[in-house]
């Protein structure tokens, strides 16, 4: 037990797991991949994957989090001499330290434009602006890595000043009024909309499913934003869990944690799409949909900038609240395994993610294009760390399911889960063939994108890797 701490109250996880989950890809990348993916079909694909792979593996996760009750990295050390299987899966710590790492450099850099926009915004710099003059405001922004810098240096600082006051004083404090907050924020936005936009044109487009719309492509991408969003297979959410209360119902709160995570991207798409379609804008703008789309919209309508500015408060919010998820987990290792503070360890973790960072800053700039990335791997550094981020993040998800599902002694984790039999049956069915059937589908997407010689390696490594697991699966159930 090595004297972890707990959260104070009985539903504090269920408030950081949403706090977690609820972020940029929610407000900003749920909309834009449903807007490029044409609307309905998407978000179908999108929640039956939360449904049937989601909620299971983030069961999983937690309860991972909660018997071990240790960082993710100390707690599957612990958990594979408990049970008895490889030393192996211990890796699944590992690699969710590095997906948070390397998430949380380029997130903050994304969240440092939501800064950058709510200055713009409050200020009034943006009010009957054109689409010329917005967009190339937002050009400006990615050519500039001193201010990219300063925005990205902000944000992660604040991160971690919440990070360092501990998980009562600082994560559970920061949770309380930040959350509650943005879900008021969020509906001021979406009335809003309502009032000033095109609220039908935003249903019909979010709420017609009309399956020949969706390509592959678009399909994959549902599944794995469905992954992104509930924040699952890095360790944050096992990390979150090792607090959890024991008498908190792991499957209720999963389940809990994937409505909110849902509503509020639903909410979020209806607003956004709202203003959008009432402004007569395209939808399918991609990653610029929050940054040119949304400000266009804003800076025609009546107190726009205002709400404007609210909206990217709202934006930023849910931002901080997922980035400190991704401290926590790399930061409560250092404390349990080198004894440091918690100031020391959230110091070592941030400064390093904050220079990781640097990359994508000057990804966008003096380093988009030509440098050893594009010669190595055909894209940017920044294009790169998400690819990386994008394989790890399912393949940790993955071996997450399987760990759970099939290495660990199973009248234990039916004691942990503690429900009945037929609740048990098909959870374990879930992570034993449905999650991994569909998490292996969803890296089929990721392969092809890596060009020349990478493509064959990382394909064998992973074959390998798989492979050598599965080996060492132990039934005992
Ligand atoms: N779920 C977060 C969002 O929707 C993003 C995210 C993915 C994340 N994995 C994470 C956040 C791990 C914190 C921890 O924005």
């Amino acid at each position: 037990m090595s004297g972890h701490n707990v959260w104070t109250h009985k539903g504090t996880f269920l408030l950081a797991a949403v706090g977690s989950a609820v972020g940029l890809g929610n407000l900003w990348r749920f909309p834009y991949l449903t807007g490029e993916n044409g609307g309905g079909a998407f978000i179908l694909i999108y929640a039956l994957t939360i449904f049937a792979v989601g909620i299971p593996i983030l069961i999983a996760e937690t309860m991972l989090g909660r018997t071990s009750r240790q960082s993710p990295i100390m707690g599957m050390r612990h958990l594979t001499k408990t049970h008895k299987t490889s030393r192996a899966w211990e890796s699944i710590g590992w690699l969710g330290a590095a997906s948070a790492f390397l998430i949380l450099s380029f997130y903050s850099v994304i969240a440092g434009w939501a800064l950058h926009y709510t200055w713009l915004m409050l200020t009034g710099s943006l009010v009957g602006a054109d689409a010329a003059t917005i967009s190339a405001g937002f050009d400006a922004l990615l050519a500039s890595p001193g201010l990219m810098t300063l925005y990205h240096t902000l944000f992660i600082a604040f991160s971690a000043l919440i990070v360092g006051m501990g998980i009562h004083k600082g994560i559970e404090s920061g949770l309380r009024i930040m959350m509650p907050a943005l879900f008021v924020i969020l509906i001021v936005v979406l009335i809003y909309g309502v009032i000033n936009g095109d609220v039908r044109a935003a249903a019909s487009f979010l709420f017609t499913f009309n399956i020949a719309d969706l390509s592959l492509e678009g399909w994959l991408q549902a599944m794995g934003q469905s992954f992104f969003t509930l924040s699952l297979g890095m360790g944050a959410i096992m990390a979150y869990g090792a607090y959890m209360s024991s008498e908190a119902s792991l499957t209720r709160t999963a389940i809990a944690v994937a409505f909110v995570d849902t509503a509020v991207a639903m909410v979020a798409g209806l607003a956004i799409f709202s203003l959008v379609f009432g402004a007569g804008l395209e939808t399918g703008q991609g990653p610029g949909l929050m940054f040119v789309t949304l400000p266009l919209a804003f800076a025609d309508m009546p107190f726009g900038a205002l709400v404007g500015g609210v909206f990217f408060i709202l934006v930023l919010g849910a931002a901080i609240s997922s980035s400190i998820s991704l401290i926590e987990p790399v930061a409560a290792f250092l404390v349990e395994r080198f004894d440091m503070t918690r100031p020391q360890a959230v110091t070592i973790m941030v400064v390093a993610a904050w220079a990781m960072g640097l990359l994508t800053v000057v990804s966008f700039n003096i380093w988009a294009e030509g440098t050893i990335f594009h010669a190595l791997f055909g894209r940017s550094a920044f294009e790169f760390i998400e690819l990386l981020t994008n394989i790890f993040m399912p393949l940790g998800g993955l071996m997450i399911a399987l760990f759970a599902g099939w290495a660990l002694t199973q009248s234990e984790v039916m004691k942990e889960l503690g429900t009945n039999i037929t609740w048990f049956k098909t959870w374990r069915f879930l992570v034993r063939f449905v999650g991994p059937a569909a998490v292996s589908f969803v890296f089929l997407r990721t392969i092809p994108q890596v060009e020349g010689y990478v493509v064959p390696t990382l394909g064998a490594l992973l074959i390998v890797g798989v492979f050598a697991l599965s080996q060492r699966l132990r039934k005992s159930a």
